[in-house]
């Protein structure tokens, strides 16, 4: 089965084809355009904006994507599109495109679930069977931060969550205060790799709560007036920096392990699957697998490859080709799943 994949929520216009065969989800093809050099001026992604960006970009990339999969439209067995959470305005012009693209050729057309979708990255150039359920998932982007579980594929329930912050924003506005470009995520680690994390000391919010919820607000502050009392807000001297981007990565990093961590021993899980733009933060993910390792021994560890991270089509595609009645005879019953709505 070959899957069409689109997604347009925030700032990537991306499109995808997956196939699912011989019980494997194989990426045929997957093409991203970013408009971070456009958001960069502004500090941050303006909705208006990147809705308009979508527009031109997204035919295009469509033919792309069809092209490097060295497919035509004909040979595709479903469509399926990011429907949400995301920026409104910017998710219409995917849901458009593959609502015309479903009306045109007749495909069914299958609206994902944008945080469904990054965990189903998880799947993709694997064997399905090799993730075993139960299944814990930490999903860490730029609009949220979440704990998941589920018994089986679909079966999708919210154990923690963020209570303010996402922590991929917190990132983002650290950076900003640090005079350093957007999207902070990807900034900040690369100097952190250059810095001392015990250098100084910035909270863990809500760490000892015994709920799975995170909070990354107050961090966000104590890193703003800890600058302001330096007079170092957006300008701080060169040779902190890679001090203070480890420190504040730690801070972020050891919140959500601690988290993971309580959440891992309590439920027990099979798997623990990592998901979402913050993935791709090289220190979570070593620090994620060998705390796992260590003090829940016995859960699988499994983490998105680099590209599967933020946002992209491949891993919209993915999600509905987990679909538990993905074939199309079977569409109609998508309909009685709350889980899978039609777009
Ligand atoms: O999943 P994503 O592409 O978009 C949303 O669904 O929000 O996540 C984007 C977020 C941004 O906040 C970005 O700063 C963060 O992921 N990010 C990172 C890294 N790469 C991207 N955060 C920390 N370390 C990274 N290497
Ligand atoms: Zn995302």
């Amino acid at each position: 089965m070959r899957i069409l994949g689109i997604e347009t929520s925030c700032d990537e216009t991306a499109v995808a084809v997956v196939e699912r065969t011989r019980g494997q989800l194989f990426v045929r093809s997957s093409v991203i355009t970013s408009q971070i050099a456009l958001h960069r001026k502004t500090g941050g992604v303006v909705p208006e904006v990147a809705a308009r960006e979508h527009v031109p970009a997204i035919l295009p990339l469509l033919n792309v994507a069809l092209k490097e999969a060295r497919v035509s439209l004909r040979s595709i067995d479903c469509l399926a599109v990011t429907r949400g959470p995301g920026l409104l305005s910017a998710l219409s012009v995917g849901v458009e495109t593959a609502r015309v693209l479903s009306w045109q050729s007749g495909l069914p057309l299958l609206g994902v679930n944008h945080i469904e979708g990054h965990l189903a990255a998880n799947w993709l150039n694997r064997r399905v069977a090799d993730i075993r359920f139960p299944v814990l998932g930490l999903v860490v982007s730029g609009g949220h931060t979440e704990l998941i579980s589920a018994r089986r594929l679909g079966a999708w329930k919210l154990v923690g969550r963020t209570r303010d912050d996402a922590a991929g924003e917190c990132f983002d506005k650290v950076a900003h205060v640090l005079g350093l470009s957007y999207p902070g995520g990807p900034e900040i680690s690369k100097l952190a790799q250059g810095g001392d994390p015990t250098r100084f000391t910035f909270p863990r919010p809500m760490e000892r709560a015994p709920s799975y919820d995170f909070s990354f607000s107050g961090l966000k502050t104590s890193v703003l007036y800890f600058l302001k009392q330096r007079r170092w807000v957006g300008r701080p001297p060169r040779a902190q920096l890679p001090h203070l981007a480890a420190s504040f990565q730690a801070a972020v990093i050891d919140s959500l392990i601690t988290k993971s961590l309580r959440a891992t021993r309590d439920l027990r899980p099979a798997t623990f699957l990592l998901a979402g733009g913050v993935a791709a933060n090289t220190e979570l993910r070593r620090l994620l697998r060998d705390v796992l390792a260590a003090q829940a021994p016995g859960v699988q560890y499994l983490e998105p490859a680099l590209a599967y991270c933020t946002d992209n089509a491949a891993m919209i595609a993915a999600a509905a080709a987990l679909h538990p009645t993905p074939a199309r005879a079977n569409w109609r019953r998508v309909h009685a799943d709350p889980n899978w709505e039609l777009v």
